[in-house]
């Protein structure tokens, strides 16, 4: 039996998960979906923005589907973003982020890319603090191991892709201890993996330059958190945009599928919501973690057949609905 943690969140997040396990269970019968909560919403009833029994019943099933949590701008005492404390205390190292044209709706044809972005650290490691009144400080930390770890795992996918380049996207000219240690990390893993002739550097600036005017010269791109952070919602506009971004937390025997995209307070609620995010990161379950390689080429072909035909249409508050009953009918 398959099983999945079902974690809707808040805003557009109850809209498009429904979505994504339907077309879960329709290409795995035996799928068993166990609900947990998470979440602004959650942590206003509970206290907490991941109670223990989600994290207990994502370790009990392996695998998760993570639709997206509202988080406030200023500091909430007690209160720290539902997918960072998911990520870190199930220790989801690594982020898979892939971005591909799809023919009937992408601008360019061509981009096929996957960003890994390292998960666990960097500017993302939550010691934020005032040093006096006047001085802010945000530690950056990077590690050999999660470096090490973050290359391995792109040595895999490498070798499953028949992947032709691996950009390593860093700040080093700026941040030489910090960057540089990433960058010399991943160099050595990839090479004793035997894919030194793949590796290629990039400055982050440069590299975002890149991706806007020639986003199909990258394959398979290793960065730090935040530069992954800010490049895969940049380049998610050769796929569709967010409402077509998939990604998932990866960690060892464990795997969080979850869209790019925020809760979209601005059309939660009004029926507008894209569920192909959705569905695409359930699809990386299927491919990356169950290795279910047959169930998820079919997803991805079933939705490629959808924007094919359907890619440019408008259905206002219908958009939900007609995703879901177009790709179930390909299924
Ligand atoms: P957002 O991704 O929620 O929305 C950005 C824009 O994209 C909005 O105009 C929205 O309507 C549109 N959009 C996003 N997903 C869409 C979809 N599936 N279909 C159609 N349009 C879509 O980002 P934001 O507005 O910066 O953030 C809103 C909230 O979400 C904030 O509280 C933020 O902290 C949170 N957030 C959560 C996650 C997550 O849970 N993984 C990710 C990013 C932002
Ligand atoms: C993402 C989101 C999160 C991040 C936020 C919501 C904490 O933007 O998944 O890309 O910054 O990682
Ligand atoms: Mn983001």
């Amino acid at each position: 039996m398959t099983r999945l943690c079902v974690i809707p969140g808040d805003g557009i997040g109850p809209e498009v998960v429904p979505v994504a396990v339907k077309v879960l269970e329709r290409l795995l019968p035996d799928l068993q979906v166990i609900e947990a909560e998470a979440g602004w919403e959650c942590f206003k009833h509970h206290g907490q923005s991941v109670p223990e029994s989600t994290l207990q019943t994502m370790r009990d099933c392996g695998a998760g589907l993570f639709g997206a949590v509202s988080s406030p701008l200023q500091a909430v005492a007690g209160y720290r973003s539902a997918i960072l404390t998911l990520r870190q205390k199930l220790a989801l190292a690594v982020n898979l982020r892939p971005v591909r044209s799809w023919p009937g709706l992408s601008e360019k044809l061509g981009v096929d890319l996957l960003i890994l972005r390292e998960n666990s650290e960097g500017l993302y490691v939550g010691k934020e603090y005032m040093a006096s009144a006047d001085l802010a400080i945000a530690e950056r930390h990077i590690s050999r191991q999660a470096s090490e770890h973050i290359a391995q795992r792109a040595s895999d996918i490498a070798r499953l892709r028949g992947s032709r380049r691996i950009t390593l996207v860093h700040k080093a000219n700026v941040l030489p201890l910090t960057c540089g240690l990433f960058r010399d990390s991943c160099r050595k893993v990839l090479e004793a993996n035997g894919l030194s002739a793949l590796v290629d550097e990039r400055l982050v600036d440069v590299a975002a330059l890149q991706l806007v005017e020639r986003p199909e010269e990258f394959d398979l791109i290793v960065t730090t958190n935040l530069f992954g952070d800010v490049l895969s919602d940049l380049a998610s506009h050769w796929g569709g945009g967010l409402g077509l971004a998939p990604s998932l937390n990866w960690g060892q025997g464990i795997a969080l599928a979850e869209p790019v995209h925020g809760s979209a307070p601005d059309i939660a609620g009004s029926g507008r919501a894209n569920p192909l995010a959705a569905v695409l990161s359930a699809g990386l379950l299927l491919r990356y973690h169950w290795q279910r390689i047959e169930q998820a080429d079919q997803l991805d072909q079933a939705v490629a057949s959808l924007l094919q035909e359907v890619g440019k249409a408008d259905w206002g508050e219908q958009t939900t609905r007609r995703f879901e009953q177009e790709l179930l009918a390909r299924l």
